[in-house]
């Protein structure tokens, strides 16, 4: 009997939640598209399955209206400058500046992030402040030293250029152009910004073959590093299982003993998180430069002198550099293999796709 009434209320309540949100209809949790064509990715069989929010659901037209915001330099106060403008497709969505300048001049402290496979990692930016892709694409704009528009004013730039009150019906089933709207089609955008078509990749379905060198370099960064193994140990934190090179967790690979940057411990405050940043993808690396938070190194082989020297000691450097004290004691050939791995992470046919290149040119 009281199975009966609970799975009636149940009903009930599902009704009012129902008709909650076809009443609000423009606000989530509940919104839901009423038009839209499902977003269906191409063929990545070696890959996990991306986590996509149930209230955000990718489709064809959310991701076109993701790609011309992205675009957009309405979006910046003074409407010169839109999201492209520091994450350059040439560059692998990152900026080759070792720190971005703002609409007003001013030049920021971190390396713009390259944006590869987004869709896979567990937070954003090199502090993790934002926990989710609908949260981070809203910060850029208001941003005083990136975009330094507030949203409101945005909207209403946005709501008088043609183009958009149909865009936004045709992805959301009416013309209101609202921040979370517009956060939700950029966020299904950069989801869909998937590189898979590297050398790597294709060395893994059989369809390329890695050289000796690239071969030895994948084995080096494989193996733990240290005496009597001699590997680069890079897999602990950039490892491939689930195929983006990077755990994704906040780390400290040792660059400095005094940190002018706190990274995750500066949102936190937690003295186990300070100097720690995130671990980002080794995707498409070769065309990322500069490196590291503040973009400290130029090259590839800088990156990999870090690495061999040992790294800096401090409170929080991360237990997998210990095996390099002293340094990794690589060979110059061992270098230069590591680098011609990386190279094989190289993926033209990502940064050149028409799918996210400026609609407006
Ligand atoms: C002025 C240059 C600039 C502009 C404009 C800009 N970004 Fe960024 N972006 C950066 C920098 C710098 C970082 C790293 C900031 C940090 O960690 O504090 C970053 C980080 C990111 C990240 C985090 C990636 C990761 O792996 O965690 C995403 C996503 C991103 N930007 C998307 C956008 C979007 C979307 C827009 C437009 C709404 C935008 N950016 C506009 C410079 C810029
Ligand atoms: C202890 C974990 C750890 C190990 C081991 C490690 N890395 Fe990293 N790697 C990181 C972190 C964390 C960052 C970002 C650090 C920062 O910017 O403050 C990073 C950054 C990088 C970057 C720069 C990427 C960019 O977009 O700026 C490259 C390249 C890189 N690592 C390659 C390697 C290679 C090659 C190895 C092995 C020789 C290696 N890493 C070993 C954690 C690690």
């Amino acid at each position: 009997m009281n199975r009966y009434r609970n799975t009636f209320l149940a009903a009930i309540l599902i009704g009012i939640l129902a008709i909650g949100c076809r009443k609000e209809f423009a606000e989530p949790p509940c919104e839901t598209p009423v038009s839209g064509t499902p977003y269906v990715f191409p063929t990545m069989p070696f890959f996990p399955e991306m986590d996509i929010p149930e209230n955000n659901p990718l489709t064809q037209e959310k991701v076109e209206l993701g790609r011309h915001l992205f675009w957009e330099k309405a979006l910046s106060g003074n409407n010169t400058m839109s999201c492209g403008t520091c994450h350059l497709p040439t560059n692998n969505f990152s900026d080759p500046a070792q720190f971005s300048t703002g609409i007003n001049g001013e030049i920021g402290n971190r390396q713009a992030m390259a944006l590869v496979n987004l869709g896979w990692a567990n937070d954003f930016f090199w502090d993790g402040r934002a926990l989710t892709l609908e949260d981070q694409v809203i910060q850029p704009v208001t941003n005083p030293i990136e975009m330094a528009q507030e949203w409101p004013e945005a909207l209403e730039e946005l709501a008088a250029i043609d183009i958009y009150p149909p865009m936004f019906e045709a992805a959301f089933g009416s013309p209101e152009i609202t921040q979370t709207r517009a956060a939700k089609a950029m966020a299904s955008f950069l989801r869909t910004m998937v590189s898979y078509q590297s050398k790597f990749d294709l060395s893994r379905i059989g369809m390329a073959q890695l050289s000796e060198s690239e071969q030895r370099g994948l084995d080096l960064f494989q193996r733990e590093g240290g005496d009597p193994l001699y590997g680069a140990d890079c897999f602990h934190c950039h490892g491939f299982g689930a195929m983006q090179f990077s755990d994704y967790l906040p780390r400290n690979n040792g660059l400095d003993s005094i940190f002018t940057d706190l990274g995750y411990g500066g949102i936190s405050g937690d003295p186990l998180l300070m100097g720690k940043f995130k671990t980002p993808s080794l995707r498409n690396v070769e065309l990322s430069a500069p490196y590291m938070h503040d973009g400290r190194f130029n090259t590839l082989e800088e990156v990999i002198e870090h690495y061999n020297s040992g790294g800096l000691p401090s409170p929080t450097i991360d237990p997998f550099m210990k095996y390099t004290d002293g340094g990794l004691t690589l060979t110059d050939m061992d270098k230069e293999d590591l680098v011609n791995f990386l190279k094989t992470l190289t993926d033209t046919a990502y940064v050149n796709n028409p799918a996210y290149q400026d609609p407006f040119n």
